[in-house]
């Protein structure tokens, strides 16, 4: 048994769409949520900087002595996730890309992922789509402001929506017939993504199989909660903008506060 909270991080309000699944399945367990809003997006940064933000986030969970810490961030797993596990003691559990999961779900044999930039050409997600993907055909798709559009609060803007169609509908034309959502901002998309591609079309997300994994986790190590304290969140950019927008997607108030890292 371990009270101890967990350390869920993203570059914005993205994350929040894993901590919605990590509270739903453990509900025992405290949450520290990191919003790194100051320097969202982390779609087109480099390793390197992205290995900076990273390491300052971390370092703030180990001062909160955190049990564990979830990167509950495609583009943060998938270039930092090695060097953090080497450098920190606690277990840390990331977010990629559900490739299995689509190869499985696919009758076309066309799937696409839809990330960041950064995400889409890595190679974190071609040795995935090596490993996961046999025979068949998987589109990586990135580049667009849906991160900024959702760190708005604009999940059903004009806008969003046109930017929506001009990348999925192309997908559709092509027979693709099952999508990953390989940003944690998209799943607040969710809705108006599945009216575009159709019924007949999978939309898949990694909430779930994150929060699985991280109860996997603290089970094996013996770790779980018992008794829930009050789930914490900051943000590096405005707190005002954070709790407004926080509020609209989670759907209950939520006061965040600032910090520097
Ligand atoms: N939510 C993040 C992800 O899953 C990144 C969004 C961004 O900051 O570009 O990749």
């Amino acid at each position: 048994m371990n009270n101890q909270s967990i350390g869920v991080f993203d570059s914005g309000v993205g994350g929040l769409s894993i901590l919605l699944e990590i509270q739903k399945l453990l509900p025992h367990e405290t949450t520290l949520f990191v919003a790194d809003q100051a320097y969202v997006p982390y779609g087109g940064k480099t390793k390197v900087q992205l290995l900076d933000r990273v390491t300052r986030i971390l370092d703030f969970f180990e001062e909160k002595e955190v049990k564990a810490v979830v990167a509950a961030c495609n583009t943060a797993t998938v270039y930092t996730i090695d060097e953090m596990r080497e450098r920190f003691k606690f277990p840390i559990i990331g977010t990629v890309p559900v490739i299995k999961t689509i190869a499985s779900l696919t009758k076309s044999g066309k799937t696409a992922v839809f990330s960041t930039p950064a995400t889409a050409k890595s190679e974190y997600l071609q040795d995935l789509i090596k490993k996961f993907a046999h025979g068949v055909e998987v589109d990586c798709i990135g580049g667009s402001n849906l991160e900024e559009l959702v760190e708005n609060g604009e999940v059903n803007s004009p806008e969003t929506i046109k930017t929506l169609k001009r990348i999925l509908e192309p997908l559709i034309e092509d027979g693709v017939d099952a999508i990953a959502l390989g940003c944690t901002h998209y799943p607040f998309l969710r809705d108006q993504i599945q009216e575009i591609v159709g019924s007949n079309v999978s939309v898949v997300d990694s909430g779930g199989a994150v929060a699985r994994r991280l109860k996997e986790v603290l089970s094996h190590e013996k770790m779980l909660a018992d008794t829930k304290k009050t789930d914490v969140y900051y943000t590096t950019g405005e707190a005002e903008k954070f709790n407004k927008v926080a509020s609209l997607l989670l759907g209950n108030k939520i006061e965040g506060l600032k910090i520097n890292l």
